[in-house]
């Protein structure tokens, strides 16, 4: 199984500051020494965290693949077309979303995105969609001349939160909530069974399988335990460890400057 690490978030908290600290391209390095496959970094429409100077950066220090989501916006095509990635996942982009909110409707878009495959693909980057575990949504994938699919794992991953934590639920998983906990654990069983019989009929039409979305630390198990998933990307549950992980080297980095 291959990991790519979604750094978004990195530039996150740069924007909460608009200087250059943290500098993404230093978690690429990092991301490199702890045995990552690949950097997967989203550039949206508005610019929220990721910039274009971010994916030139990234790109241009060949440390590891680089997978860039984007949704299929003219200029961001074009741009990446001049970049040109190890590959593009194309996903659904929705200005007020929080996330990526549910799967690229390949069949409504088929013709803009067939046109955007084969003009990555005759750059020599390779083409990933970003779908829910739709069957019909991934034999369009075929047809427009994808090589790979991202199963999106948001729906899995928030009715695992739901039953196993007591952590803030996202808009969609409080509406869920109104349901009885056996309902919830029938819905949780079929996100599981949708997603294997996706990779499965996926990996069958010659797709590569990926997954990613919601992915953390407790949630990993049962899409581990797919064989067609060769690849996870994750990011927010791994930047989000990251900082309890650190915060005590960088305090006490503080306290010896300000004690000495
Ligand atoms: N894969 C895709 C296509 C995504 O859009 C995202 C979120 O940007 C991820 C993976 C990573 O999701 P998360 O941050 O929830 O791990």
């Amino acid at each position: 199984m291959l990991l790519g690490v979604n750094i978004d978030h990195i530039a996150t908290l740069r924007e909460a500051r608009k200087i250059n600290d943290p500098d993404p391209l230093e978690a690429v390095f990092i991301a490199k020494r702890a045995g990552a496959d690949q950097i997967t970094l989203h550039l949206r429409e508005d610019r929220r965290h990721m910039h274009d100077s971010d994916i030139k950066r990234v790109r241009e220090s060949s440390f590891l693949p680089l997978n860039v989501e984007c949704s299929i916006n003219p200029q961001i095509i074009d741009f990446l077309l001049e970049v040109a990635p190890h590959r593009i996942t194309l996903v659904p982009e929705n200005r007020a979303e929080v996330t990526t909110e549910g799967g690229l409707d390949v069949i409504g878009n088929s013709e803009r995105i067939a046109e955007i495959a084969q003009a990555f693909k005759q750059k020599g980057v390779e083409v990933s969609l970003f779908i829910d575990a739709q069957l019909d949504q991934i034999c369009a994938s075929k047809e427009v001349g994808a090589q790979m699919v991202e199963l999106h794992t948001g729906a899995y991953a928030n009715l695992h939160l739901m039953l196993n934590t007591n952590l803030p639920l996202t808009h969609n998983a409080i509406e869920s909530l109104q349901l009885p906990r056996e309902a919830l654990k029938a819905q949780f069983h079929d996100s599981i069974e949708s997603l294997k019989n996706a990779a499965k009929e996926a990996k069958w039409l010659g797709l590569e399988v990926a997954a990613g979305h919601g992915l953390n630390y407790h949630n990993l198990a049962p899409i581990l335990a797919i064989p067609e998933i060769v690849e996870l990307n994750i990011g927010q549950s791994i930047i989000a460890r990251s900082v309890f992980s650190g915060l005590e080297t960088a305090i006490k980095e503080m306290v010896e400057l300000v004690k000495r």
